[in-house]
């Protein structure tokens, strides 16, 4: 019998602000320590660029430890699938058999899904979400209504058209209501090129973690968006449909809660927004748009430019206690080289009051700054007493409102520019 203390676990990468952090470039570096690396949970709505010599790597769907050639890639339960999205993603690869994995229970994005998020974006007029446009909110409220269907269906292509076309007649009066008409003659000739494509690497990936870890393997869960996005602790309504934070991995993968390791928060050395809600250290001056520039801050799933502002320690430090964050990575220190005075929010003041937590009414909060003097130049430092004196005295003192260690510092794209600390 295996004693506790023994038994390996999953460790764990989590966006601790809006997304967007840089996750992707940590999960490729530490990939190359793991043989697993799992999304469990959002779907092509999330995206990152991964540059390996000299070519450049789209990723949505499939976790970025496919370009470790010897880590298996598994996509969990937890996740929204859009077949369509994820047969193009794998044509960048040449040969994924055995190093992607995606589970029979997770459930598709169809092309409904997508039609129905845009036309009630547009419902929405002001109020919109801002959403990514993916389908990712009616895939995720179909799976919640027991309406939804899983990947694994596509076993069973007679089964599954069936359901489908049945769904879909159902729903008719809603499609029409809004203005949505679906291709139908073209439905059964889709579902069989995703069965085609996708079938053979289709298993139920819980089965295959519980035994990669009784195994002694090394497994990588890695977080999508961030938990100020997440369902139920994030800026609702303005948030993504799924748990982003650590406990999310849980579900999103059928681990337990013991099996889960070391977590680490991935975090920007400033903040950024895409979409609509709450953002209370947005800068709309010169500073938000020199943010704006030094860190291209513009999606890479929309293109959208980011929203940008100063590093708010109140939501990252509540952040952190969310996800039960053992390390902090700090990333694009870089691109705060050349600002005199950089801030950093470390309370809020909301109807006249000062709180240190994030209230209910984000909206109505004023962030309260510290000022930190300025440094030159981060960029490409690979060791912390390389950093000038005011940038160490900066990720000190966040270190310390936050209440969590910094493990990582990140000073450029570059894979090799990065401190351990
Ligand atoms: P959805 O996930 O497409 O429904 O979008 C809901 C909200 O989450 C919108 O504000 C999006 O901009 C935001 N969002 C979704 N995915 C990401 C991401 O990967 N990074 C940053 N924001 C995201």
């Amino acid at each position: 019998m295996i004693q506790k203390s023994d038994r390996k676990r999953a460790d764990l990468i989590v966006g601790i602000q809006w997304g967007d952090e840089g996750k992707g470039k940590i999960v490729d570096l530490l990939a190359q320590n793991y043989d697993i690396v799992v999304r469990y949970q959002g779907g092509h709505n999330a995206g990152h660029t991964i540059v390996v010599e000299g070519k450049t790597y789209a990723l949505h769907l499939i976790p970025s430890g496919v370009l470790n050639p010897k880590a298996v890639n598994v996509i969990g339960n937890g996740v929204v699938i859009s077949p369509e999205a994820l047969i193009k993603e794998m044509k960048q690869f040449e040969n994924l058999e055995g190093r992607l994995l995606i589970s029979d229970s997770a459930h598709m994005i169809l092309d409904h899904h997508i039609l129905l998020d845009q036309a009630k974006e547009k419902l929405r007029g002001k109020k919109a979400i801002g959403t990514t446009g993916r389908g990712i909110g009616p895939a995720y409220s179909d799976k919640i209504a027991r309406s939804g269907f899983k990947i694994g269906m596509l076993r069973d292509l007679d089964k599954l058209e069936a359901d489908l076309r049945e769904y879909l007649q159902q729903n008719e009066p809603i499609f029409k209501s809004l203005d949505i008409n679906l291709d139908l003659d073209s439905l059964r000739g889709k579902l069989e090129e995703y069965a085609r494509e996708l079938n053979s690497y289709i298993i139920n990936t819980t089965n295959y973690l519980w035994k990669a870890l009784d195994d002694n393997k090394r497994v990588l869960l890695e977080g999508a968006q961030g938990t100020m996005l997440d369902i139920d602790h994030g800026t609702y309504p303005y948030v993504t449909s799924s748990s982003t934070i650590s406990a999310g991995a849980c579900i999103g993968t059928g681990l337990n809660p013991k099996d889960i390791g070391e977590v680490t928060g991935i975090v920007k050395a400033y903040a950024t927004r895409v979409g609509n809600g709450p953002f209370p250290t947005e800068d709309f001056g010169d500073d938000g748009e020199k943010l704006r520039e030094q860190g291209h801050e513009f999606g890479t799933t929309t293109g959208r430019p980011r929203r940008c502002g100063w590093f708010d320690a109140v939501a990252v430090k509540s952040a952190s206690r969310l996800n039960g964050c053992d390390g902090l990575s700090i990333m694009k220190l870089d691109v705060l080289d050349g600002f005199e005075k950089i801030k950093v929010c470390v309370a809020y003041e909301v109807n006249g009051e000062e709180i240190d937590y994030i209230p209910s009414n984000l909206e109505d909060a004023k962030p309260i700054y510290r000022e930190f003097d300025g440094w030159e130049k981060t960029e490409g430092a690979r060791d912390f007493d390389q950093l000038p004196e005011n940038a160490q005295n900066y990720l000190r003192e966040i270190e310390k409102i936050v209440g969590t260690k910094i493990s990582i510092v990140s000073t450029s794209p570059d894979r090799d520019d990065t401190i351990r600390v």
